[in-house]
């Protein structure tokens, strides 16, 4: 118990805590038994939080301002509350809660607000970056499951930043580049052109970024290159791989950077015969590998 605590009286202690029991008990009518939990343990920990800072009713109101700004600023393209979520890592947490270590299975990250549906599939060895700006970038790998065999036809999909750090999307015309999907060979096997990762930063025009400039956090990512690998009977991977050597690894705003995803994207100068002896107009180009493993769709007891 803190000194303040110790000499606040009883009598205002009881009243605190009689009042959180009176808002748990409001719930108690709740005929789904999750929901009922769900708010219950919201009302336990939202009062713990004031009981331990104790806004004035000014800070108060300016919570509920900045949560109007953040209601303001959302619409269609974007989206303040997922934001909101990453930079104080409950995005991070849920994924973490929903996607149990297992075995050597490929580790998940964060989804971001820049996926889109209905992006173009490629063959093997095609181009996902239809025009993005950037340095061509070599990516392949293989699907595996946690038994080792290869998944055959496991869907990938990937998308990216271009090198001027914005996605399609965040573009006012309709265009869309550095995203699609193609689907692993027979052997688990895939293979595709990107454009290499650079840094951005998440949008910080908004109450998100605001409160990143007010505590002197940064809004830059490590640069990354989004993955949804999906296959029957596999749990579906959202990830990204990381740029080892990035000096932002260690301080992605939504801290969404784990080791096992950094990869190693190393450097070929100009004229280096590329894998599948595509002309890159003479400019350097990188490459990266990138072994995928799937956990089973039930993973029910951890490996
Ligand atoms: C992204 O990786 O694209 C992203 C993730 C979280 C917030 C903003 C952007
Ligand atoms: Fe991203």
């Amino acid at each position: 118990m803190t000194t303040s605590e110790q000499n606040r009286t009883a009598e205002q202690q009881e009243r605190e805590q009689a009042l959180v029991e009176q808002v748990v008990a409001s719930f108690e009518t709740a005929k789904d038994p999750r929901l009922k939990q769900l708010t219950q343990a919201l009302t336990r920990h939202l009062h713990a939080f004031l009981r331990e800072v104790r806004p004035t009713e000014a800070e108060w109101a300016s919570a509920i301002e900045f949560l109007t700004a953040a209601g303001d600023i959302t619409d269609d393209k974007r989206q303040e509350f997922i934001l909101l979520s990453d930079v104080f890592g409950a995005s991070m947490q849920t994924i973490a809660i929903n996607n149990e270590a297992y075995a050597n299975a490929t580790e998940a990250t964060v989804l971001g607000p820049f996926f889109v549906e209905g992006s173009p599939e490629i063959p093997l060895g095609g181009d996902i970056s239809f025009g993005a700006a950037g340095q061509p970038c070599w990516v392949e790998g293989t699907v595996t499951g946690t038994d080792g065999e290869p998944v055959p036809g496991a869907r990938i999909e990937v998308w990216e930043a271009d090198e001027d750090g914005f996605y399609d999307v965040q573009y006012d015309d309709d265009r869309m580049a550095a995203r699609g999907h193609l689907v692993a060979d027979e052997r688990g096997n895939y293979r595709f052109w990107a454009i290499t990762p650079t840094p951005y930063p998440i949008p910080h025009d908004g109450p998100v970024g605001a409160l990143l400039a007010a505590v002197g956090r940064s809004p830059m990512r490590a640069s990354h290159l989004h993955f949804d690998v999906r296959a029957d009977g596999k749990r579906t991977l959202i990830t990204h791989i990381f740029v080892r050597g990035d000096e932002l690894l260690t301080s992605d705003s939504v801290f969404g950077v784990k080791d096992s995803l950094v990869h190693d994207f190393v450097e070929h100068p100009a004229a280096t015969p590329t894998p599948d002896g595509r002309d890159v107009a003479g400019r350097a180009w990188s490459s990266v590998r990138f072994d995928i493993v799937l956990a089973p769709a039930q993973t029910g007891v951890c490996a």
